[in-house]
Parts: structure tokens; sequence; C-alpha cells
């Protein structure tokens, strides 16, 4: 085990509240299974922690956002795996508790994300922000991080996260983090494991499709262009089933005429739901 002697691992929130705090303090939340992206996550959380700081890691699967029928319980599980991570990445602590203790009274308060959390993601999965921000904001209390880190990957989240964060005046820094790429293009996600070769294969037409979305808008095209373009690169791989494209401004309100834009693509590609999204920049819509 490459844990550092001072890398230690917290199981209860009693322990978890008595950690004194001593540095700076960055946090990157996670549900287990690293990969790559968490790894940038944990790079930036410590590149701002610096090299005196804490990098507090959270592992826990969630119950909170996951409905009936869904991944929970075959979510991967990769404790020895994520423990060498994080020691690999300079954590100083690992805060792993188990649901009956995160949720030991009754969670009747949960935090509403509001009309955001009910547009895209939202759709199929109406209750799961409702579950992220929630536990977010009880890690972010547990924690008494002064910045966490998330990804772009999860780019409703991460916006949902910033507003939480802003309008609930919670004195966390929101770092983003860019998405990480497998060399075939396919961006990192622990979900990425349920793919068959052959859906992998399929899985990379929603990268390809966002390449084409940033030329069409870079060439000129309108936001009608860039979803035609889109739609049509998706039905290359018949496996792959869109649910969503859509073009919308940097903080996920409708796009403007000018600055960043953003394209969002979420599809299912055998029974495993993806989601993909990228920066656009154009001239005029
Ligand atoms: O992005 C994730 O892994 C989860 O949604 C998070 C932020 C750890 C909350 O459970």
């Amino acid at each position: 085990m490459l844990r550092p002697m001072s890398m230690q691992v917290i199981k209860t929130l009693a322990d978890m509240r008595a950690l004194p705090k001593q540095q700076r303090r960055a946090v990157v939340m996670t549900m287990g299974a690293l990969h790559d992206g968490h790894r940038a996550l944990l790079r930036r959380a410590r590149q701002w922690a610096g090299p005196e700081g804490e990098l507090l890691v959270t592992v826990f699967v969630n119950p909170l956002q996951f409905a009936a029928g869904e991944d929970f319980d075959r979510y991967p599980r990769t404790w020895q795996h994520d423990l060498s991570m994080c020691a690999e990445e300079g954590a100083t602590t690992v805060f792993a508790p188990d649901a009956d203790d995160m949720f030991s009274s009754d969670q009747d308060i949960v935090v509403d994300p509001g009309p955001l959390g009910k547009v895209f993601e939202g759709i199929s999965r109406p209750n799961h922000f409702a579950g992220v921000l929630t536990v977010v904001a009880k890690l972010m209390n547990l924690t008494r991080a002064d910045a966490a880190a998330f990804g772009e990957k999860d780019y409703q989240q991460l916006t949902l996260i910033k507003r939480m964060v802003q309008q609930l005046e919670i004195p966390v820094e929101v770092l983003s983090v860019p998405i990480e790429r497998d060399a075939d293009g396919l961006a990192l996600s622990s979900r990425n494991q349920y793919l068959s070769a052959a859906e992998r294969r399929a899985a990379r037409t929603l990268p390809a499709a966002l390449e084409v979305a940033i030329a069409t808008a870079a060439g000129g095209g309108v936001v009608a262009d860039v979803i035609a373009a889109v739609e049509k690169e998706l039905t290359v791989a018949e496996v792959v089933v869109p649910d969503y494209i859509a073009v919308t401004g940097a903080d996920l309100g409708p796009p403007t005429r000018q600055g960043e834009a953003r394209i969002l693509i979420a599809a299912t590609v055998g029974g495993t739901r993806l989601l993909d999204n990228a920066a656009l920049r154009w001239e005029t819509l």
C-alpha cells in the first residue's frame, strides 16, 4: 500500500467532525471507482491547497441521488484501488462514511435545485439533483473545506453546485476541472466499465458528435444547424439512443449571440446512460 504515513481514513461522522483543521483544506467528493478523471480533480485540489495544505477525499455512493431501478447496487466499488490513488495524489484524509451514519435520522430536509434541476438530466432523473445537492451540502459542512473540485463532465451538476454555493452563501470556492478523455475521445466515467467492446466503439460517436458541433458553430452554423449535425452523427451507431441534445449558454441559460455556449449530449448506449458536453464558440446565432 502506497498510503503515506500522513493519510488517514475516517469512517464516522463523529471522527470527521473532530478532525482538527490546521491548513487550507480542499475536498474532492467522489462515489469511489476512481479513474483518471478523478485524478485530475485530486491534482487540481492539491494544487489549490498547496504542498502544506490538506487534501480530503470523500468516498460515498450516495443513495439519495439514485432512483429505484438505477444502478445503485451494481455501482462499482473499488476501495483498495481508490485508497492507492488518493495516496499517490497526496491526499491527507479519506472520509468514507456508511449510509446509516450519513442519514441516520430521517433525511426529510433536502436542497431543492430549483428550475435548473428539472431540465436535461432532471427530466429522466427527477429527484437526482436534490439528492446530489443535499449530499454535497452535507459533505461541505462535515469536511469544512475551503475549496471543492468538481468535473465539467457532469456540467449540469457543476452548474447547480455553483448556484447552491452562491445562493446559500456557503463559504467554499468551487473549482471547475475540464473533462478528461480516453485516447478514443470518450469522456472518462465510472459507468464506462458497463460497456461491452462493441458498445464502447459505438460510444465514440458522442465525442465525435461534439467535434462536429464545434466545427459547425465555428463555421457559422446556427443552433438548429448544430443540433441537426449532432443528431446525424449520433445515428451512425444504432445502439446509441439519444436522450437530449441541447445548446445553452455557459450557465445553462439560453445561448446568447456572443460569448461561450455549451453543447450537452445525453444518450443511452446498450442500456448505459452516458453524458458529454463541450464549449462552443461562434460569432452569430
Ligand atoms: O459526481 C459525483 O461523483 C457525485 O454526484 C457527487 C458529487 C460525489 C455527489 O454524490
